[in-house]
């Protein structure tokens, strides 16, 4: 609950229309279903990410990294962490919803081998715009390898061992 102004502050920057007040709060303190993630640098939250565990499937429902913290990885850091997350539970499906025109969100998820399994129309009122679906490969042992494969490559980048 101490990170969620700065986690609002992110929102403001990352999405057309911000969560409505009040929505975090209630996420993290009323929603079971829901589980969230920061992180964290110097102290200060510089990302963040949600979820949904509904039944055997994650619907991610947010993911965001302040602005001036973009292409260093740490959006790929938060995702993969869901990834464990979801695979730990354990969940079978990974599903999200990505505006059609955000083609940065879509390269990271397709570089985690989403595929996009279908569209709906007009679905973000602010702008109208469509939303993709997009789903991960099932959470299996195959899945799961890639996963700690992708943890291997990604550490050295984010301690500038690489
Ligand atoms: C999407 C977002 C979380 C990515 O965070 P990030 O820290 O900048 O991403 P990373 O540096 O970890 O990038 C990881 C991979 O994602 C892809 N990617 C990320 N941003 C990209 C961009 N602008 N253009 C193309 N590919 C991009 C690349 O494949 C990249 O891999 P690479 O570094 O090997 O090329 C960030 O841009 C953001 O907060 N956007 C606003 C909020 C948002 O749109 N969230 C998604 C809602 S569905």
């Amino acid at each position: 609950m101490d990170d969620l102004t700065a986690v609002a502050a992110i929102d403001r920057l990352s999405f057309p229309t911000p969560a409505r007040p009040g929505l975090f709060e209630h996420e993290v303190d009323g929603n079971n279903l829901a589980h969230y993630q920061v992180l964290c640098a110097d102290d200060q939250v510089i990302g963040y990410a949600g979820y949904w565990l509904i039944g055997d499937e994650v619907h991610i429902s947010t993911i965001a990294v302040h602005p001036e913290w973009r292409g260093q990885g740490l959006g790929e850091l938060l995702l993969l962490n869901l990834l464990l997350l979801a695979y730990a539970h354990p969940a079978n499906i990974v599903t999200l919803e990505v505006r059609h025109t955000n083609t940065g969100a879509q390269q990271l998820y397709r570089k985690y081998q989403f595929e996009v399994v279908g569209r709906r129309r007009r679905y973000y009122r602010d702008t109208g715009e469509d939303a993709l679906i997009m789903t991960a490969p099932p959470l299996d042992a195959r899945y799961y390898h890639y996963l700690e494969q992708q943890k291997e490559l990604l550490w050295p980048r984010l301690s500038g061992e690489d």
